[in-house]
C-alpha cells in the first residue's frame, strides 16, 4: 500500500491534488499534522481533515506529531479520521490513548522518532492496528532515508509473525523506488511517500515506479 502523504501536496489546490494522486490508484492518504512544538514545523490541525472527509473515499491514515496528543485524538475522530498515529515519545502513558482511540471507533498507531529504541513500544504491540517507523526526523518532506530505521522493521516484523500480532507496519520518511525496495524486504506494508509523488514532473511516472518497486 502507498500512502502518499499530503504535506508535499500543493495546498492551493488540496482537492485537485487528492483526485489526481486518487486516479492514479492511491485509496490511502497520508496526513501530517504537526503543532510547531513536538515538532519545529506546523501544519493544520482537524479542520482540513473534516473538509477533506465527505469528498474522499481513501483511509485517511492521521499522522499526530503533536504535543498532548489526548487533547486532539476525539477532534481527529469525529473530523473523519480512520487512523489516529500519536507519538511514543510525546506522551507518558501510551496504552491509555491507544484504548481512547478505540473507544472512538478509530484504528490505533503508535510512532517512533529515528532516536527512539523500537523495543521501547513492545507492550504496546498486542492493541496496535500499526505502527509507523519515521525512516526522516519528523518535521519536514523531502529528507534523505535513514537506513537503520529497517532494522526496527525487521524486528517488528519478527514479533508479529511469532505472536500473530495485527499492526500494520508502515515507513515514513525519503521514499523513493530504490529505498522502498530495501523497506517492503524488510517487512514494510504500508509506504508513505510525499515529495517523490508530489514533487515528480510526471506523477504518473513516480507512481508507477514506486508501486513496482514493492510489488
Ligand atoms: C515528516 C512526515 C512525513 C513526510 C514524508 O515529518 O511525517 O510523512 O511528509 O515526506 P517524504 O516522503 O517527502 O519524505
Ligand atoms: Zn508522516
Amino acid at each position: 500500500m502507498i500512502a502518499p502523504s499530503i504535506l508535499s501536496a500543493d495546498f492551493s489546490k488540496l482537492q485537485d491534488e487528492i483526485r489526481e494522486i486518487e486516479a492514479l490508484g492511491a485509496n490511502w492518504l497520508h496526513v501530517d499534522v504537526m503543532d510547531g512544538h513536538f515538532v519545529p514545523n506546523m501544519t493544520f490541525g482537524p479542520v482540513v481533515v473534516q473538509a477533506l472527509r465527505p469528498n474522499t473515499k481513501s483511509v485517511l491514515d492521521c499522522h499526530l506529531m503533536v504535543n498532548e496528543p489526548e487533547k486532539f485524538i476525539p477532534w481527529f475522530a469525529k473530523a473523519g479520521a480512520d487512523f489516529i498515529t500519536f507519538h511514543d515519545e510525546a506522551v507518558p502513558h501510551p496504552e491509555k490513548l491507544i484504548d481512547l482511540i478505540h473507544s472512538l471507533g478509530k484504528k490505533a498507531g503508535v510512532s517512533v522518532k529515528p532516536g527512539t529504541p523500537i523495543e521501547k513500544i513492545a507492550s504496546l504491540l498486542p492493541k496496535l492496528d500499526l505502527v509507523l517507523v519515521m525512516s526522516v526526523e519528523p518535521g519536514f518532506g523531502g529528507q534523505s532515508f535513514m537506513p537503520d530505521s529497517l532494522t526496527k522493521v525487521k524486528w517488528l516484523a519478527k514479533e508479529k509473525k511469532q505472536h500473530g500480532y495485527k499492526y500494520l507496519i508502515e515507513i515514513d520518511g525519503g521514499m523513493n523506488p530504490t529505498t522502498a525496495m530495501a523497506a517492503k524486504a524488510a517487512g514494510v506494508e504500508v509506504f508513505v511517500a510525499g515529495s517523490v509523488l508530489f514533487g515528480a514532473k510526471d506523477r504518473k511516472k513516480a507512481w508507477q515506479e514506486l508501486s513496482q518497486a514493492i510489488l
